[in-house]
């Protein structure tokens, strides 16, 4: 078994751009600029978007996290991604999720111009990766893409099942497993919560992209030898014995499962910090303005908004 070793990656593509921000300085333009905005005091997520803005000054780019209470109106905040919207200075913002109850996470989605949408949750950059067009990716499946290629697994032809639907990491990756190019080429299943005899399924697969998000779920029992095995679950679960007063946990039970394939990421090590280097990678297309020319630039309908 070989580790999937997502902290050394990491550290490469960092290493990767800062370089060019530092050649984009030297020809006088601006450092990329993420910003981020922070709804309330979940702490994992308070967690997660320090981590995007200590990796964005490790990189060079400027940064700016926007916190506001868990009781600002859905319109509060509407108003506050309309400033980022139009914002010159902004390459790109993230909204980070999960929102409180009481704001419609659509239509903040629908909110954030797409080529701002860094995190390429948007519809319209969903729709330029479903039809193969250039746009941003969302972060996790990016990186999970990007360490694929780093370690120079075989896609084409490969049984890809992947468990777990969400908008963020499920449904994206079968899209992208799916597509023509590498990586992509693969058959892929995309399992769920409704999926009869998972783990027939499983044990199908020559790649298995395990995103349902419950702790230890995937057993060395339903995992064909020498699969490769993608853990993107993170779980806190409480550890009194450590300083942050939690560990971390996969949805992969690593000690059963790292004895039978052939390829696996850790958790932690793994893909969460690839997600944070994919954000970069699309805030420095943003800057670079890869995807969108600025006379390009989509205006939000309200019309068609929910
Ligand atoms: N919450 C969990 N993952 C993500 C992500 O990739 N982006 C944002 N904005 N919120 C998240």
């Amino acid at each position: 078994m070989q580790l999937l070793d997502g902290k050394k990656i990491a550290q490469e593509i960092k290493e990767e751009i800062a370089a060019e921000v530092l050649k984009i300085k030297g020809r006088g333009r601006k450092a990329p600029h993420l910003a981020a905005i922070l709804v309330g005091d979940d702490g994992a997520s308070q967690t997660y978007v320090n981590s995007k803005v200590k990796s964005c000054e490790e990189v060079g780019f400027k940064s700016t996290l926007i916190k506001l209470k868990k009781d600002i109106t859905q319109n509060e905040l509407i108003t506050q991604i309309n400033l980022l919207n139009n914002d010159d200075s902004v390459d790109g913002f993230i909204v980070q999720l999960p929102l409180p109850k009481h704001i419609n996470e659509e239509r903040i989605l629908l909110s954030i111009a797409p080529e701002k949408d860094v995190d390429g949750f948007h519809p319209v950059n969903v729709g330029r990766m479903t039809l193969n067009m250039p746009g941003y990716i969302p972060a996790t499946p990016k990186g999970i893409l990007e360490i694929i290629k780093r370690y120079k697994i075989e896609t084409e032809g490969k049984h890809c099942v992947i468990i777990g639907r969400s908008n963020i990491v499920g449904l994206p990756m079968s899209i992208l497993m799916a597509r023509k190019g590498y990586p992509g080429n693969s058959t892929v299943t995309l399992c769920h919560s409704k999926t009869r005899n998972l783990s027939e399924e499983t044990l199908k697969a020559d790649i298995i992209i395990a995103a349902l998000g419950q702790k230890e779920f995937l057993k060395a029992n339903m995992v064909k030898k020498g699969a490769v095995v993608i853990d993107v679950g993170i779980t806190r679960i409480e550890d009194k014995t450590r300083k942050s007063g939690y560990r971390l946990l996969g949805d992969v039970d690593f000690e059963e499962v790292s004895k039978k394939c052939s390829y696996i990421t850790p958790v932690p090590g793994g893909i969460g910090i690839m997600t944070v280097v994919s954000l970069l990678q699309n805030t420095l297309s943003a800057a670079k303005e890869e995807y969108y020319e600025k006379t390009l630039r989509f205006s939000v309908d309200e019309d068609f908004l929910p």
